[in-house]
């Protein structure tokens, strides 16, 4: 074979990690239709706040491009491109689906495809495939396709994609020696399946858990709020069981656990099968907004001379250390209270201030000025403005 050249098509929160690893190793080509996306990297700015321009250095003759023709040179594809819902929350593969048109257009014999967006079962083969084959090529004879699931933690910095076991599955034992040659690039610990389809359920289901198990909690917050018994004495006490397992209630957004429980349960009616508890994690977490909004409301009323008080809300992204703001539950409750008091102002050094004009977000340096805080998002610097923020009044829903 050839020397391998990696294309990872999508540089987002899970392609340019991936890209990332694989460049020190190998001539790899990083591929985005956003143009602005690939100017910034080529700048060494990562908009997403996850890497430095020196982690942004590239070796090994590797690039960054938005053009098709770069992308010829490659024999090794990773796909990873977003896989959201529509409106009406049924999963939406317009994206997916034309990165697999780009690829029919250019793939050669002997080129492996892996997809990594998450997606319900079945996808790979009867959606991804269909398109890849219109290439004139044969699947498993002159292209070969695998999944390999992504389980990377955006804003974790010590799970990182190197740290996490990888599952990489594919159907014909040909391809291994080069899957492992570039996987273990991306992870220490790669898992081998046969099976593409328990590949892809995997992903949704490690997913739909964790959304559950929070909803969970979130629903035993609020009663506990409510009936005035303190949640975190609970806690501790009920952790002190051996399989009790410690889940932390929260604002549940971002582009994994907010969109793949839908996943699933489409693929479930798709064959017939109504489903009764996938869903629920979701409605239960999407209600935390106006459980959140009204337990501020009810604190800020409490406060005397309120009218002369300057209400700062800190952290808007849909979770803490992440620039993501997709699916941000804190954005909806900076919202509702903001149609109930129009001056309160913002702040998060995660977001681009430009690009949310309409937030009112302040300077670093003004913080100080505020007389009441509410924190919705506890990124790790702000531990850094516990020094006089403690010494006013702080509504935290969380922590
Ligand atoms: N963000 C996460 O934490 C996470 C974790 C696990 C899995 N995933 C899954 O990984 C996939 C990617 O998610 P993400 O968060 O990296 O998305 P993202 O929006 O951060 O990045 C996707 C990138 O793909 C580019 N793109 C879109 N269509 C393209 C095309 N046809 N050709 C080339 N580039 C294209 C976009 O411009 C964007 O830069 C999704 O399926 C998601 O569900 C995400």
């Amino acid at each position: 074979m050839r020397e391998i050249c990696p294309v990872v098509i999508g540089l987002g929160y899970v392609g340019l990690p991936i890209f990332l690893n694989l460049q020190k190793n190998f001539k790899t080509i990083g591929y985005d239709i956003n143009k602005k996306r690939i100017a910034s990297l080529k700048n060494k700015l990562d908009f997403n706040k996850e890497y430095k321009p020196n982690s942004l250095k590239l070796s090994k003759n590797s690039v960054f491009t938005n053009l098709i023709d770069d992308i010829k040179k490659g024999n090794f594809y990773i796909i990873a491109v977003p896989t959201p819902v529509k409106k009406n929350n049924l999963p939406d593969l317009t994206l997916l689906k034309k990165s697999c048109k780009t690829l029919s257009k250019i793939i050669k014999k002997n080129d492996i495809i892996f997809f990594e967006s998450t997606v319900y079962p079945t996808v790979t083969d009867k959606v991804c495939i269909p398109i890849l084959k219109k290439s004139g090529l044969t699947e498993n004879k002159d292209f070969y396709v695998g999944y390999s699931p992504e389980r990377i933690n955006p804003g974790d910095k010590q799970k990182t994609l190197k740290s996490i076991p990888k599952i990489v599955a594919f159907k014909n034992n040909k391809i291994k020696n080069n899957v492992t040659k570039v996987y273990k690039k991306i992870s220490k610990k790669i898992i081998y399946s046969k099976n593409i389809i328990e590949a892809e359920t995997s992903k949704v289901v490690e997913n739909i858990q964790r959304d559950l198990n929070i909803g969970l909690i979130n629903e035993i917050y609020k009663v506990c709020d409510i009936a005035n018994i303190n949640f975190k004495n609970v806690m501790s006490l009920a952790k002190t069981k051996w399989n009790f397992v410690p889940y932390e209630p929260g604002l549940v957004g971002g582009h994994c656990l907010p969109v793949d429980p839908y996943y699933f349960s489409y693929f479930a009616k798709s064959i017939g099968i109504e489903t009764n508890i996938l869903l629920s994690g979701r409605k239960t977490n999407n209600k935390m907004v106006d459980f959140v909004t009204s337990k501020i409301f009810k604190k800020l009323k409490n406060i005397s001379n309120l009218s002369e008080k300057r209400i700062l809300v800190l952290g808007l992204t849909y979770k803490k250390n992440v620039a993501d703001i997709r699916n941000s539950l804190a954005i909806k409750v900076l919202k509702k209270l903001k149609k109930k008091y129009e001056n309160i102002k913002t702040y998060d050094p995660y977001l681009e201030k430009k690009n949310y004009k309409n937030l009112k977000i302040i300077k670093f340096d003004d913080i100080k000025k505020y007389d009441v805080y509410i924190i919705l998002n506890n990124h790790d610097i702000f531990k850094k403005l516990k020094k006089f923020i403690l010494k006013k009044i702080l509504i935290t829903p969380f922590f």
